[in-house]
């Protein structure tokens, strides 16, 4: 049985549908990442599941029982699932271990209790020597783990974080991305993390369900999302790529000038008419003389026409033959090709993921 499952929910303010029948579960102790751009949905997803919204359409369950519909909720202090909002708001009142302590006492454990677990927390998060500092004293990063222990310490069901690393600045950003996951491994509590930053989706989570206009279009583990995204919207949102459009035509699909064997493609009998797919820009390989023919690629003649020096790799854009489709394609530093030179395209229809919509058109 899932641990939380969200079915066919919706939730409309107005004429805006901000939640439009989306349909997830979480095992127990997983960790999945709302991942989309701003105003697709993610916070009012959130909201429902913690209970502070009911629900349009749809349920929540928890452990195989609902706890919201639209005909009843759950108040939220019921749930037993802790929420860490993008202004993480600890009390500048309490010190560091009273911060944590909280809602052990409000939930009435005894003192000794209460003692060992806000220890143990704060030596997992790293904060002991800080126990008794106010939250003024420490930095934004220190802060969020104030907030983090705070969330954890009383063992909630389902710990729920909205964007929690917006407000601090990149290099620490990173840096909490991976104690999020550390903590994740400690404690194993089922989690549901909303962002609309794509690393921080990757480094943190088990799985990513990617929205758009208040529904997902894609849910799953990251290295899947970044290989096989189903849609343009997936493949866009998750890293860099190239869309390649064609058209189905006898023995080939033809590109904008030039052509792949419909055979090469592991689809190849449901293609028909127009497709689209979706090309990593890692995913291609440049050559100075034809490489030999193999199997599994083809070889594409092409021109460099654009090309600039990242450090850690090369970013080119380069013309097959004269059409007007331009292929981005990354290439590691010592392979170096001049604006202009004659190239040869090696490309992997395998690695060519088929974008959903051109199914069955
Ligand atoms: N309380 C509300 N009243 C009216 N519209 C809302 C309310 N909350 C969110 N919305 C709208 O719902 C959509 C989704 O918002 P939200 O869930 O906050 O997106 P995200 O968190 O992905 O940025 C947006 O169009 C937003 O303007
Ligand atoms: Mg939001």
């Amino acid at each position: 049985m899932s641990k939380l499952a969200l079915r066919h929910l919706s939730c409309r303010f107005g004429s805006v549908t901000a939640v439009d029948d989306i349909s997830l579960e979480l095992a127990s102790g997983e960790f999945v990442s709302l991942l989309g751009p701003s105003g697709c949905g993610k916070t009012t997803t959130l909201r429902l599941i913690a209970g502070f919204l009911p629900p349009s359409g749809g349920t929540v369950e928890m452990d195989g029982d609902p706890i919201s519909s639209p005909a009843s909720a759950l108040p939220p202090e019921k749930r037993n699932m802790s929420m860490i909002f993008q202004s993480y708001a600890i009390w500048p009142n309490m010190t560091v271990a009273q911060n944590v302590a909280f809602g052990l006492e409000v939930r009435r454990l005894a003192r000794a209790e209460i003692r060992a677990r806000v220890g143990h927390i704060l030596d997992v998060v790293r904060l002991a020597p800080f126990r008794d500092r106010y939250p003024a004293e420490l930095s934004g990063g220190q802060q969020q783990r104030v907030a983090l222990a705070r969330a954890i310490v009383v063992q909630p069901a389902v710990l729920l974080l909205d964007e929690p690393l917006s407000n601090l600045d990149a290099n620490l950003r990173e840096e909490m991305r991976y104690e999020i996951r550390r903590l994740h491994d400690e404690f194993h509590i089922t989690t549901v993390y909303v962002t609309h930053d794509q690393a921080e989706a990757m480094v943190t989570s088990d799985r990513i369900a990617v929205m758009n206009q208040g529904r997902i279009e894609q849910v799953d583990e990251p290295r899947a999302l970044y290989a096989r995204p189903r849609t343009r919207f997936v493949a866009g949102f998750i890293g860099r790529t190239n869309f390649l459009d064609g058209e189905v035509h006898g023995a080939e699909v033809v590109f904008d000038h030039f052509a792949i064997a419909l055979a090469r493609f592991d689809e190849s009998p449901a293609l028909r008419g127009k497709v689209a797919f979706s090309l990593r820009p890692q995913s291609i390989h440049l050559h100075r003389q034809p490489p030999a023919a193999s199997e599994r690629t083809c070889v594409i003649p092409g021109r460099v026409v654009q090309r600039a020096y990242l450090g850690e790799h090369w970013d080119y854009a380069v013309r097959p033959k004269d059409g007007e489709l331009q292929l981005r394609v990354t290439a590691r530093p010592h392979e170096v090709f001049e604006v202009n030179e004659h190239v040869w395209l090696e490309v992997d229809p395998g690695q060519m993921a088929l974008l959903g919509s051109s199914i069955g058109t």
